[in-house]
């Protein structure tokens, strides 16, 4: 049997299996475990006292200790079902339906409405999103991908060699990562000709970006537990500030792309082929708006994650400069792996199921909130042997130790999964193994480094390297 026809086989017979679970289970909504609260307050000061939702994925975490792989709780103003076992994860996408629903945060979905915005992928629903999504696997997951990792390579080979150049990284890591995965961004909408030959003035137009792209989840962030439609109401200033970082950073990304195609031409790149699926330039613009939001603090996080692990375990660091040469050898993607398990950006992936569905032996009603505790499953000692060391060789199929593959899904699953994700393993990858091959990184920070919820998961503090020259 083909691989695809046994991973669709496999994929209805869960499906299958959880709906058939229901019909002998008999226990209800209301019964599925929640934490005790105070009246009116709930389980808010939990939350306060937990350091409120900058570390959400901790206390989900305890949460899940303490009352099971699935539990309900009211979080500000919405009630969710978290889920953390990896069976429950594969059949809620099992049963997401056609058009699966993900939350957009309501700040977001206000400020499209107010300002009667056509957005991205990640914002649309129903038919319309089908449609794009369509094109876009096309263009991003399936087929020739050479075109995409020359993209990746222009940017990150011109990086290197400014590095090589100016000697240091690790002042101000996170912003050079994030201006690189921005670049990536721009080579691969105008082609990796046009960015070779228009590289300066693509830098600095990046650097004006960079800053407001950023301010969009800072000011998100602030909002946090509001009810947004009376901080607009109320002309709240944490509400205009969000209001006001969104509209330049959309009107920004906007100007930026026409004002590079003025000056360096269409490029061969993503825009021109979504103009050749003959999709208006509105619609082509909101799509690749939202590309820079989706794709730069994703990546750029990661990748500071990565150099922090293999700082942080020179053995793994020397056993990765010794294999990158071997074709046969797939530690440097273990070691991709191994970091998302461990720092899943996307901690929480959510759900909305189009109908009542069975999950974990409890009916939910349809269109429920289900939260998939990403976080939780990947550091989980039954599903990882050692789950709080950084082990890039237990994805090796050779070995015996438990590791459950399907307990770390950091780019999510099923049709609504992430659609850079083959892009983004592209360049982490090869900008960890340029840097590696090139550098001793040593790591300077002393003490622990946590994870905080800026919306997607970051350090809790600027990592900084040390890089020595190899050779
Ligand atoms: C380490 C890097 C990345 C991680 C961990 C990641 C993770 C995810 C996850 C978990 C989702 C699914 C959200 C859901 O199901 O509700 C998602 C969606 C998405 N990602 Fe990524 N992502 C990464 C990089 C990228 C890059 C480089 C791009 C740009 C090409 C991108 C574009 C998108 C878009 C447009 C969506 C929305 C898809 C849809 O709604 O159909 N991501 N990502």
């Amino acid at each position: 049997m083909s691989l695809t026809r046994e991973l669709f086989v496999r994929f209805n017979i869960i499906s299958i299996l959880s709906k058939r679970d229901c019909s002998k289970v008999v226990r209800d909504f209301r019964d599925v475990p929640s934490p005790r609260g105070f009246p009116i307050l709930g389980t808010r000061l939990a939350l306060l006292a937990a350091g409120s939702s900058k570390y959400l994925h901790e206390y989900v975490d305890k949460r899940h200790r303490e009352l099971g792989p699935i539990y309900r709780e009211r979080l500000g103003p919405v009630t969710g079902v978290f889920v953390s076992d990896p069976d429950s994860i594969r059949s809620i996408f099992a049963q997401e339906g056609k058009y699966p629903i993900h939350v957009i945060p309501e700040a977001w979905t206000l400020f499209n409405q107010k300002h009667n915005c056509g957005r991205g992928l990640f914002f649309m629903n129903g038919k319309e999103w089908l449609d794009t999504r369509r094109i876009m696997n096309n263009l991003l997951l399936k087929g020739d991908m050479s075109w995409l990792e020359e993209a990746a390579d222009a940017v990150i080979t011109g990086f290197l060699e400014d590095l090589e150049k100016n000697g240091s990284l690790g002042t101000s890591l996170d912003s050079e990562f994030y201006q690189v995965f921005l670049e990536v961004i721009v080579s691969v909408l105008l082609g990796a000709d046009t960015y070779r030959k228009h590289r300066d003035v693509i830098q600095q137009r990046v650097d004006h970006l960079a800053q407001s792209v950023q301010l969009v989840f800072e000011t998100t962030m602030k909002l946090d537990m509001l009810k947004v439609k009376w901080a607009d109401k109320l002309g709240l200033k944490r509400w205009k500030n969000f209001e006001s970082s969104m509209l330049n950073a959309l009107s920004g990304t906007t100007r930026m792309l026409e004002r590079l195609t003025e000056e360096c031409g269409r490029g061969n790149g993503l825009m021109e082929m979504l103009r050749a699926k003959n999709l208006s330039e509105d619609r082509i613009n909101a799509i690749v708006t939202d590309l820079f939001l989706a794709a730069a603090d994703t990546t750029a996080y990661t990748m500071q994650w990565m150099v922090y692990m293999v700082a942080k375990n020179q053995n793994i660091q020397d056993e990765l400069r010794s294999q990158l040469g071997d074709p046969e050898s797939s530690y440097l993607k273990n070691t991709l792996k191994e970091t998302l398990r461990l720092y899943p950006v996307a901690p929480f992936i959510t759900r909305f199921l189009p109908h009542e569905s069975c999950i974990s032996g409890y009916r939910i009603p349809e269109n429920t909130l289900i939260v998939m505790s990403i976080y939780s499953t990947g550091r989980d000692e039954r599903y990882f042997d050692n789950p709080l060391e950084f082990l890039p060789e237990r994805w090796n199929r050779e070995n015996k130790g438990r590791v459950t593959r399907q307990a770390s899904l950091p780019f999510a699953m099923g049709s609504r999964s992430c659609v850079g994700k083959k892009l983004a393993e592209y360049e982490l990858q090869t900008m960890l193994s340029q840097l590696i091959k090139n550098f001793k990184i040593e790591l300077l920070n002393t003490k622990e480094i946590r994870m905080v919820m800026k919306m997607i998961a970051a350090p809790s503090e600027p990592i900084r390297l040390n890089l020595k020259k190899i050779g």
